[in-house]
């Protein structure tokens, strides 16, 4: 058995990508499969957590973790604004869509009506509104999917949306990122130099999450 170094806090995990509607069948999307989100929420439910995973995805619930259901980005927003504020941690490893279609359609677009033109609108940065409203003693959590730039990318969002950590990882190299079963990441918090974890099974990416997570928790009451 391992460390039950969070026993008794309660987890709120995102996970998989948000799907934006642009009409009765059809969905703006993303490739993230939720394997990171749920990992991490495997490993802190493992280690005594109470965790709640709000997911876009229909994986198995981990030993311990509850699942709740949403798909956009609105209602991984409301979500997550609801469950945040008594969380001691919160991780969003979710790929919530940047844009959504500013009116979606309520029957399907026939093709018979021609090329749509489909308007889009930002969503609403959950992380960032988490983070500005973020209670005491909570460690928030974000993640940083990332092409080029990795260090100063994640630098900024840090730093943007208040975070305590943010793990890092290259989206365009092998065997990282989104669908794989491994991963291999950066963790940066404020004050202290990034820490690269190597390639490894996302399930030990999510340990050496939780492991920083226990850290940042400890020097918090120290
Ligand atoms: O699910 P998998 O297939 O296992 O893939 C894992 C993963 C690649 C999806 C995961 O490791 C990951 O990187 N998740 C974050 C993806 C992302 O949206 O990154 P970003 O750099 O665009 O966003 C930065 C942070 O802000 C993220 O924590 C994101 O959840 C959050 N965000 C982004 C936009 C938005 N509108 N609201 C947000 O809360």
């Amino acid at each position: 058995l391992g460390p039950r170094d969070l026993d008794g806090v309660h987890v709120v995990v995102s996970a998989g990508g948000t799907r934006e509607p642009i009409d009765a069948v059809r969905v703006i999307a993303n490739r993230s499969s939720g394997k990171q989100g749920y990992a991490v929420a495997a490993e802190a439910a493992a280690r005594g957590a109470s965790v709640t995973i709000v997911s876009t995805v229909d994986r198995p619930a981990p030993v311990g973790a509850a699942v709740e259901r949403v798909e956009t980005a609105a209602q991984m927003q409301s979500a997550m604004e609801r469950l945040a504020p008594s969380a001691g941690v919160v991780v969003m490893a979710a790929a919530v869509a940047d844009f959504r279609p500013a009116a979606a359609v309520d029957r399907k677009i026939k093709k018979h009506d021609g090329v749509p033109e489909i308007v889009l609108e930002p969503t609403p940065d959950i992380l960032a509104g988490l983070g500005a409203n973020k209670p005491a003693g909570q460690v928030l959590v974000g993640f940083a999917a990332e092409t080029d730039d990795m260090a100063a990318n994640a630098q900024r969002k840090l730093v943007a949306k208040h975070l305590d950590l943010i793990v890092a990882n290259d989206v365009a190299a092998d065997a990282t990122g989104f669908q794989h079963d491994t991963n291999a990441v950066t963790l940066f918090s404020p004050d202290q130099s990034p820490v690269e974890v190597p390639l490894a099974d996302k399930r030990q990416i999510a340990a050496a999450v939780i492991d920083r997570v226990v850290a940042l928790r400890r020097a918090a009451t120290d």
